[in-house]
């Protein structure tokens, strides 16, 4: 009974601490059908590559956001921990790039002034409807939580902006539907929007089409996930705690059933001691007692 229990004890024990380490290593496994790249933001210790992430946005602001809006983030969300850590200066020469909507004034118009830090994204259509109009009749999603929103992830949108080709002989496409290889059903109604040299990045950073997809992905998990770098940190702590206690749990059951261990051994040799006695006084084997 003893052993048994031991033995349960120790293999639910191991369990849990093989469980916790396979759970922080493989938390973030990625789909093998997706094209591959390395995110430095994945597994526990991941961060977000600021200098991908300040390109990102260039590209989302150059290219993307010409039809997709991204309503959730602020200006002053650039310069915040965790982001693309731009400096307040350059946040705030950023957002008075755009010209946002603001009123009514005294005279109760509303009138036009620069973007300021707390200003939310400018959108490119002041609607849904208006947006899916210009748009042959697809809606281009908002992009602030695009990259939750999608199964796949990071792993679809960069697999997405590549994976335009040409249609397979037989395959109709209708005026304005291309074909991609990762869109349910393969047929997309966004032209492939990234091509080689589109942008000019500062930093001197080829912009390849699949740079740009990767610098812009980066960009848009951040926009979904803009504490994942904490989220991470105190991961991290929970698994560290998780394993120190599972050793203090360990020795402590350790120290527990030894003692019992030993009790039982201490019982015996009274018994012994006891049947030893026994004999002298009787002279006999006290096996032999009837
Ligand atoms: C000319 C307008 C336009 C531009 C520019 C544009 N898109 Fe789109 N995008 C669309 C439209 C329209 C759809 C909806 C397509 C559909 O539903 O068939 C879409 C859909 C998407 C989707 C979602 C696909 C899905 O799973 O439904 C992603 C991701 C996307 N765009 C990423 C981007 C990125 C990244 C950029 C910038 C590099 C970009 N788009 C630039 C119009 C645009």
């Amino acid at each position: 009974m003893k052993e048994i229990m031991l033995i349960l004890l120790n293999r639910i024990i191991l369990i849990i601490f093989i469980s916790t380490v396979s759970f922080s290593v493989h938390s973030e496994e990625t789909n093998k059908n997706y094209v591959k790249t390395n995110w430095s933001f994945k597994g526990i210790f991941g961060t977000f590559d600021r200098a991908s992430l300040q390109r990102g946005y260039q590209v989302y602001q150059e290219v993307c956001s010409g039809c997709h809006s991204a309503q959730h983030l602020s200006y002053r969300n650039l310069s915040e921990k965790g982001g693309p850590e731009f400096s307040v200066e350059e946040a705030k020469a950023i957002a008075a790039q755009f010209e946002v909507e603001d009123g009514p004034n005294s005279d109760g118009e509303m009138f036009t002034r620069l973007g300021r830090l707390s200003d939310k994204f400018v959108k490119p259509y002041p609607n849904v409807e208006a947006s899916t109009a210009a748009n042959g009749g697809a809606y281009p999603p908002d992009m602030s939580v695009l990259a939750k929103a999608r199964k796949g992830g990071a792993d679809y949108i960069y697999s997405l902006l590549l994976g335009y080709e040409e249609a397979p002989t037989g395959f109709e496409l209708d005026e304005g539907v291309y074909y991609n290889k990762y869109m349910s059903g393969n047929r997309i109604k966004m032209l492939a929007p990234l091509s080689d040299g589109l942008v000019e990045y500062s930093d001197g950073t080829q912009s390849t089409t699949a740079q740009m997809a990767k610098d812009v992905t980066t960009f848009l998990v951040w926009a979904a996930e803009p504490h994942l770098e904490s989220q991470h940190r105190m991961g991290f702590k929970v698994i560290i705690y998780l394993i120190i206690l599972l050793t203090l749990v360990y020795m402590s059951k350790q120290k527990v059933w030894s003692r019992f261990g030993s009790k039982v051994e201490e019982e015996e040799e009274t018994f012994d001691k006891v049947e030893r006695a026994v004999t002298e006084y009787e002279g006999e084997d006290p096996k032999t007692f009837k």
